[in-house]
């Protein structure tokens, strides 16, 4: 009985101070008018390498300049979080090639998740799923998941819409980018929708020296040139790499699900974490995860859907060793018989794949 009343009375005060203001003000929640504010959306076209498909939008959900810098302030901003500590960026890092660089993420109640996060550079180009297993069809869809994630930002939506509805500065944000009337006509499809805009907008710079030596405006030394030949198995003289059948230009991923011999099991049953085959339902698909991207390789470490390599001399040896064996196991991972010197062609070659441009794009930065 006791118990029962003091929870009626935390409910009571919860409900008093669940309305809007910080510590030192309460307001009531006041739904603003916000029609006095233009709305008047302008398309955003953004450009990157000429070797590049086309980058596909949504017909409901193109590109604007308002669209994407209301996306920007969101993925930037632990109001997304129950304890207003972490933010998307938290875990996807510019720096970082927007990845926190830790094996496995950590969310804000510090519990570790099992997979490590991922690139979102040309996030825009992945057709065929995202996440390592591909569970998530379209950036709209996967921006409504790390909000309510209990090992991510741990919220509510119904919370988070709440938070945003009471700032000063996000329902107007909402009217220029999606024209709604009322603070209360902020909905999470919307929030999840400027993200997805936001996300887009990560492409390549086209200024890595792998890109301008495509587009014929730079050239590479001898030991990146071998690196290359080796990637993408051009001459005879050369052992091949085999790289390029998986990771292919000019996005450096053919965003397919397959096993790279990581792990040494007897059956498809065996496998610690089935990724693709969790979503398939098939087991001929447990172990496989999404081919990533290889550009800006070198500040994503460490490597693997769990992180398992620090290094990327530790994934160069992986593949030259052939794998481990596995009943899936990919048949071009094969022993390599690449010497000291092929492995360093490969290295220098990995390094032209780097855009710092991209990492220092202020378009991309915190806004705050
Ligand atoms: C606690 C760390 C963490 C937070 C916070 C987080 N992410 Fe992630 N993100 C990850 C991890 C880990 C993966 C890979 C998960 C998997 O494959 O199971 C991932 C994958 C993704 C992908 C898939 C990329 C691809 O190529 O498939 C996108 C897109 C993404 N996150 C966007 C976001 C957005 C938007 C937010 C904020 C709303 C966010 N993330 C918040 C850790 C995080
Ligand atoms: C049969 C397809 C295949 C081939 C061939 C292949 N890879 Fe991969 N690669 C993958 C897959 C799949 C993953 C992700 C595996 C995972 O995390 O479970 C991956 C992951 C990687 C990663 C880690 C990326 C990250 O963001 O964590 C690097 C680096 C890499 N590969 C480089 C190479 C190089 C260099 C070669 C050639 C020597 C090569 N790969 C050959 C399929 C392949």
């Amino acid at each position: 009985m006791a118990m029962k009343l003091r929870y009626i009375i935390v409910f009571a005060f919860a409900l008093i101070f669940s309305s809007c203001g910080d510590d030192s003000t309460v307001k009531v929640f006041e739904d603003r008018d916000l029609t006095d504010i233009e709305y008047n959306p302008q398309t955003l076209q953004i450009s990157y390498p000429q070797t590049f498909p086309r980058l596909e939008q949504p017909d409901d959900n193109l590109m604007t300049t308002d669209g994407v810098e209301l996306g920007r302030h969101l993925f930037y901003d632990p109001i997304l979080s129950a304890d207003s500590t972490m933010s998307c960026a938290s875990c996807h890092l510019p720096l970082g090639s927007f990845t926190d660089n830790l094996a496995v993420s950590i969310g804000i109640d510090n519990i570790a998740g099992k997979r490590s996060s991922m690139s979102l550079l040309n996030t825009g180009f992945y057709n065929t799923g995202l996440f390592w297993d591909g569970r998530s069809t379209t950036l709209e869809e996967q921006a409504l998941l790390p909000v309510e994630d209990p090992i991510e930002l741990h919220d509510t939506w119904d919370n988070v819409i709440f938070k945003l509805q009471c700032t000063e500065a996000y329902p107007e944000m909402f009217r220029k980018a999606f024209g709604i009337e009322k603070s209360s006509q902020i909905t999470k499809e919307l929030a999840a929708k400027a993200m997805a805009q936001f996300e887009r907008s990560l492409v390549s710079s086209g200024s890595s020296k792998y890109d301008k030596v495509l587009a014929g405006k730079d050239v590479f030394t001898e030991e990146e040139l071998m690196g290359f030949e080796i990637f993408f198995d051009i001459n005879e003289d050369l052992p091949d790499g085999e790289c390029f059948h998986c990771h292919n230009e000019p996005l450096l991923t053919t965003n397919e699900y397959l096993n790279n011999g990581l792990d040494s099991v007897p059956d498809f049953d065996s496998f610690e974490d089935v990724g693709y085959g969790a979503v398939t339902g098939v087991n001929f698909d447990n172990g496989k995860f999404r081919v990533p991207t290889l550009r800006n390789i070198i500040h994503s470490a460490p490597f693997m859907h769990d992180g398992r390599f620090q290094t990327l001399e530790e994934v160069l040896d992986h593949y030259n060793s052939g794998g481990k064996p596995s009943p899936n196991k990919h048949p071009l991972i094969v022993p390599l018989g690449l010497t000291q010197e092929h492995l360093d062609a490969l290295m220098a070659f990995l390094h032209t794949l780097t855009d710092e441009e991209f990492m220092n794009n202020p378009a991309y930065s915190d806004p705050n």
